[in-house]
């Protein structure tokens, strides 16, 4: 996993600044240049924007769940290739500057998630800590309604929770699928996230 985070971290990086001295010539209206750098760097650049893309989608593929951030990097990134490659075919300057600040900004995105902790695009690293789902925090956000806070409100024709005889299996069943009047969390609440929820409800009594 290291070594394929640095593969893509070099690769991107040697993306950028070719990308960004072709704007540069581009800008600067150096025809000649810009093609002659063009030619020299077109089979490296292909080689480095592979390298880019594929260790890219590897390491999305390693991550557990996929955070806005990232699908707002992923958007830029799609939305820069296309208008990078108009841009340079029209000579638009526009359009190769609106490209060049998308993929800075998926690159600065990318750095915000790192500061978001490294143990989040890292899973397989052993010894990384994944905070446990608090059932209490859970509880009180989706069953006090019915349930209350004690587990005894009864309301909608909720049993009370305190003296339910009900069996870990049992009460995970309910929790998932729902009975009655109450509605499963299946899809809203993760399997963790139900175990933690169970194990509370078991507490109150
Ligand atoms: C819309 C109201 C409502 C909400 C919200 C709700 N429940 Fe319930 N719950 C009920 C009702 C009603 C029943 C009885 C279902 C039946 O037996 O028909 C029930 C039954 C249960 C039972 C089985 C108890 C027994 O002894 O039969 C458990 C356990 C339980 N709920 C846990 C939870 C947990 C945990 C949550 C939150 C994740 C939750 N409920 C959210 C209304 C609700």
């Amino acid at each position: 996993m290291k070594a394929i985070y640095y593969t893509h971290l070099i690769s991107v990086i040697l993306f950028l600044i070719t990308y960004l001295i072709k704007t540069v010539l581009l800008l600067a209206n150096k025809e000649e240049s810009l093609q002659k750098y063009t030619r020299i760097t077109k089979v490296p650049e292909m080689i480095i924007s592979f390298a880019f893309l594929v260790t890219g989608i590897y390491m999305i593929t390693q991550i557990p769940e996929v955070k806005s951030f990232m699908i707002m990097k992923l958007v830029a990134v799609a939305l820069s290739i296309p208008l990078a490659v108009i841009g340079f075919k029209k000579r638009n300057k526009a359009l190769a500057v609106v490209a060049m600040l998308l993929i800075i900004a998926a690159y600065g995105l990318a750095e915000m998630s790192k500061k978001q902790g490294l143990s989040q695009s890292s899973p397989a690293q052993p010894g990384a800590e994944v905070a446990a789902p608090n059932g209490h925090d859970i509880f009180v956000r989706n069953c006090t309604s019915c349930h209350g806070e004690d587990g005894k409100l009864g309301l909608m024709g909720s049993p009370d929770l305190t003296v339910s005889a009900l069996t870990t299996d049992e009460r995970k069943e309910i929790v998932k699928n729902g009975k009655g009047v109450m509605t499963g969390f299946a899809g809203i609440l993760s399997e963790e996230e139900i175990e933690a929820v169970v194990k509370y409800t078991e507490q109150l009594k």
